[in-house]
């Protein structure tokens, strides 16, 4: 196991290397993949700090280089960079631009890989396949070029991909990660909670993140994390927005859209209440059974707060909510 772990470890160093400066020194790398970056916005310095890439589209470049260095067929198949079809040798991630997953010590465990222009018949993106070296569960994007300023921060950004991470570290938000793919897990949590506790889940406002942020608010708290969340405006992600609007915007945006568990489930409650007084009422009761949870003796401040706060996004009377939380405490 640890052999094959430490194989897979060499050849992708080989391989993001090889995809690094088929991005930026071969001719079709410039034209095709530097070029997509360039119009996605992507600075040379975060090209290089994200040693982002392309793979040539011919097809078997990157395995008759790979070979030629001596490389195993069965760990190119294994690494997931290589497949074999019918006797012939192709390239996985051929014609598309790469972005290597590296680990907490900048260890390349993986690669994702991004078509350049979407359609129907081929995935956007093609990720490597769980082996020795990837466990996709505890992989998080993003981790090595962050893990410093998290600590610093006290405070971790959470993304849903590769280019939000990198769009908002060229922006200066350089304390953020991403689960990539996968819905948030367990060990992905515990990872990033041995630099900070403090969690901004940062999704995208549609029906899909909504939910997914729900989801991982729930699993932070009982993770003990303290959790807020802001989400984008509908049809943006953080990439997207942070392009659009610049940094300084978003930082805005961010600060006055950041809410904590109780605000969030509120400010969606509201929108599907809308004119449904039965769901309001229902909302109501469940926020005022979620207050009254709230360590009365230990923080007085914080009840009175959300009693308040509650009142007042709800548009129910002050007083009203007061007795509805009394209710639920014994
Ligand atoms: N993803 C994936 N396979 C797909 C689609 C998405 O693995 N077919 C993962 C990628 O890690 C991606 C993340 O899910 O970064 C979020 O997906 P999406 O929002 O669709 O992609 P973006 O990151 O926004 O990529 P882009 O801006 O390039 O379209
Ligand atoms: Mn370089
Ligand atoms: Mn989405
Ligand atoms: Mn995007
Ligand atoms: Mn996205």
């Amino acid at each position: 196991h640890q052999q094959i772990e430490e194989s897979l470890r060499i050849l992708n160093e080989f391989a993001a290397q090889y995809f690094h400066d088929a991005l930026l020194q071969s001719e079709e790398g410039q034209t095709i993949g530097l070029s997509y970056f360039k119009e996605r916005g992507f600075r040379t310095e975060i090209i290089e700090q994200f040693r982002l890439g392309y793979c040539p589209e011919d097809g078997s470049s990157f395995y008759k280089a790979a070979i030629e260095k001596g490389y195993a067929p069965e760990m190119l198949e294994k690494s997931g960079l290589c497949k074999n079809s019918n006797g012939r040798w192709y390239d996985t991630y051929r014609g598309r631009v790469i972005f290597p997953i590296q680990g907490m010590t900048g260890r390349v465990l993986g690669f994702g890989a991004r078509i350049l222009k979407t359609n129907e018949k081929s995935p956007k993106y093609i990720n490597s396949p769980e082996n020795e070296l990837y466990v996709k569960s505890r992989v998080l994007y993003g981790l090595y070029q962050s893990r410093q300023s998290m600590g610093k921060a006290d405070e971790c950004y959470l993304v849903e991909g590769y280019t939000d991470v990198i769009s908002l570290h060229q922006g200066g938000v350089d304390n953020v990660v991403s689960s990539s793919g996968t819905s948030l897990t367990e060990d992905q949590l515990r990872v990033i909670g041995r630099t900070t506790k403090n969690l901004t889940i940062l999704y995208d406002g549609d029906s899909a993140g909504i939910k997914a942020a729900m989801r991982g608010m729930d699993m932070a708290l009982a993770q003990s994390f303290n959790v807020k969340l802001a989400l984008l405006p509908e049809g943006h992600d953080p990439d997207s927005y942070i392009q659009a609007v610049g940094a300084s915007a978003f930082h805005t945006y961010i600060a006055d859209h950041k809410e904590d568990i109780i605000g969030f489930r509120m400010e969606v409650g509201m929108k599907e209440a809308a004119n449904d007084p039965a769901k309001k009422s229902k909302l109501v009761n469940e926020i005022a059974e979620t207050i009254s949870r709230i360590d009365k003796a230990e923080d007085f401040a914080l009840q009175d707060y959300y009693i308040k706060q509650s009142s007042e996004r709800l548009q129910v009377d002050e007083q009203g909510m007061i007795n509805l939380v009394n209710k639920f405490i014994r």
